[in-house]
């Protein structure tokens, strides 16, 4: 009999994509699946193949949960807060996907990243793991850029600054940008079209986003037009918990004897889709940039080299470009006057592809087909 896999958080930014995923390459074939809802109770799934039951199930039926021999989660953290332990204390002995944070860190989990940790997730399976875990959407498309550096143990340290688009902060966040331009064209639409000057415009523009009550909302402030240099919630040392995933999950996801540092500062632009980097990295020895491509370029069948020159920045290395693709281009690639040693590079990708759905649409088939 087919496995039978559950779908929690299926219309959300992430499932709504992984959903797209496994439609388009057939996965559904290959086992049999049922859709829950915590909003939606009894309402129609989606139309997939060998789709169990006819309606939404209720994602807080445990007795329903534990029939199932996968879970897939991304209705986010506080989901499986609620719902994880429980199920594992009426003795559920099914596999356990997450796109949230929470269980990542877990020393009975594996964070999923298998063009970067296959052997692990592998001897995980083997070794009767059954908690596999989406990592942080950053963490892994800089593992997906610079596998090749890794790979060798050629990075020392690596300072980064991200820009993360708004649907890194769920559908509710995209929603809350798009209304914040709609609402700004109508203040300014007359004005563009009459003699106004570019000052008087950029005032109503300015004055528009500032005047939007904000209390209720998810961005708590404008992001059109502006840019927020914080995502999540504080650290005891300075850092917000989005910085400080960058080093525990890259380090965790290499299985590092010696930690790698990472750190740097995670900010939040009015981009739709797609996270960029701006890396400075230091490197173990200084080699040469011809042979620090050659490495990025042969690490996986995702990472495309930019060539270093205007044309091929605009039209090869930005968010629309790569919105919606699993191509990971990496350009700006030059050393730094700082030393030989000192290398920079800007990464663009699909944080809800690489960064999210992709490793946990690969993950299910891992174990659909073990
Ligand atoms: N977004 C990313 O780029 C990304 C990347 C990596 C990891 N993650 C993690 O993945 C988890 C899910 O993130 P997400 O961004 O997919 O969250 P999301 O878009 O906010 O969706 C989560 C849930 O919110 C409910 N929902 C409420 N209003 C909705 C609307 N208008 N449209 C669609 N769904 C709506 C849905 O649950 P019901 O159907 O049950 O109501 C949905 O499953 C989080 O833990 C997040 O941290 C996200």
């Amino acid at each position: 009999m087919k496995m039978l896999v559950g779908f929690i958080g299926w219309r959300g930014m992430v499932g709504s994509v992984l959903l797209d995923r496994l439609r388009k390459n057939n996965d559904f074939l290959n086992f049999r699946s049922v859709f829950f809802t915590t909003s939606q109770m009894y309402g129609t799934p989606p139309n997939v193949s060998n789709r169990v039951s006819s309606r939404l199930e209720d994602a807080y039926n445990l007795e329903y949960l534990s029939t199932l021999d996968i879970i897939v989660s991304c209705q986010g953290e506080k989901y499986t807060i609620q719902i994880y332990s429980k199920l594992k204390d009426i003795g559920w002995k099914g596999y356990w996907i997450d796109a949230s944070s929470y269980l990542r860190m877990n020393k009975k989990s594996i964070i999923v990243l298998d063009p970067i940790n296959f052997n692990d997730i592998k001897l995980g399976i083997e070794k009767g793991i059954k908690t596999f875990v989406g990592g942080n959407c950053t963490v892994s498309l800089m593992l997906m850029a610079l596998g090749g550096l890794f790979s060798n143990n050629l990075i020392d340290w690596i300072s980064v600054s991200t820009y993360q688009s708004v649907s890194g902060s769920g559908s509710q966040s995209m929603l809350e940008l798009l209304e914040q331009i709609g609402y700004v064209y109508k203040n300014i639409s007359t004005y563009l079209s009459s003699n106004a000057s570019i000052l008087e415009i950029e005032k109503i523009f300015t004055s528009s986003l500032n005047n939007i009550n904000y209390s209720s909302t998810k961005l708590k402030g404008p992001l059109l037009g502006n840019l927020i240099p914080w995502i999540d919630v504080s650290m005891q040392n300075g850092q917000t918990k989005e910085e400080w995933k960058g080093m525990a999950e890259t380090n965790k996801i290499l299985n590092t004897k010696q930690n790698i540092f990472i750190d740097g500062v995670c900010v939040r632009v009015p981009s739709l889709r797609c996270h960029s980097q701006s890396f400075t990295i230091k490197l173990c020895h200084d080699i040469s940039i011809k042979e620090i491509k050659s490495l990025i370029s042969s690490h996986n069948s995702w990472v495309k080299v930019v060539d270093n020159t205007f044309n091929d920045t605009m039209h090869e290395l930005n968010p629309l470009q790569v919105t919606g693709t699993l191509n990971i281009p990496i350009g700006r690639i030059k050393k730094l006057n700082i030393g030989k040693k000192y290398l920079s590079a800007f990464s663009v990708g699909d944080q809800l592809l690489w960064g999210a759905a992709e490793p946990l649409r690969r993950i299910l088939n891992i174990l659909i087909n073990q």
